[in-house]
């Protein structure tokens, strides 16, 4: 059996790896922002379809799981509506980019790089020591593989 301490570290090691991930994903959009609009409107297509699954494997193998849990209530909303706002931004962006509009897209990407921190802060921080101690081994073990996958 392995010892409760490396479980313990597992789903938040996960988590923080695929959010590195997503964080050179939308670097490599900032560093877009004043090039080549082609190059710019690819990257962000890149981030928001990367975003958007991982935010699905997270909604599906540990907010739903967690879902029946009162304690969890409260954080998993605010997670939720997180994921919604990160969306709609990206989406926005995108829409922005495409009319010419580059002076918005980079104000959205400032807005953007915030919530994307404060949120994978948010699910480091507060989401994964208690999702450690409910996931069962198996369901931690899914979710973990799940957000490992390239
Ligand atoms: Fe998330
Ligand atoms: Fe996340």
């Amino acid at each position: 059996m392995e010892p409760v301490t490396s479980n313990l570290s597992t789903l938040r090691a996960a988590l923080a790896a695929a959010h590195r991930r997503l964080d050179e994903l939308f670097g490599s959009c900032v560093a877009a922002l004043d090039g080549p609009v082609e190059s710019l409107a690819q990257r962000l297509e890149a981030f928001d379809a990367a975003f958007r699954r991982h935010a699905e494997l997270e909604e599906t193998l540990v907010y739903d799981t967690l879902a029946p849990l009162p304690e969890f209530a409260e954080l998993l909303s605010a997670l939720r509506l997180e994921h919604t706002q990160i969306r709609e931004l990206c989406g926005i962006a995108r829409v922005k980019l495409d009319a010419g509009e580059r002076d918005d897209v980079r104000l959205l990407a400032g807005n953007l790089a915030r919530r994307l921190g404060a949120h994978e802060e948010h699910e480091e921080e507060s989401l994964a020591p208690g999702a450690e101690d409910e996931l069962s081994a198996e369901s931690r073990k899914a979710a973990v593989e799940a957000l490992a996958a390239p």
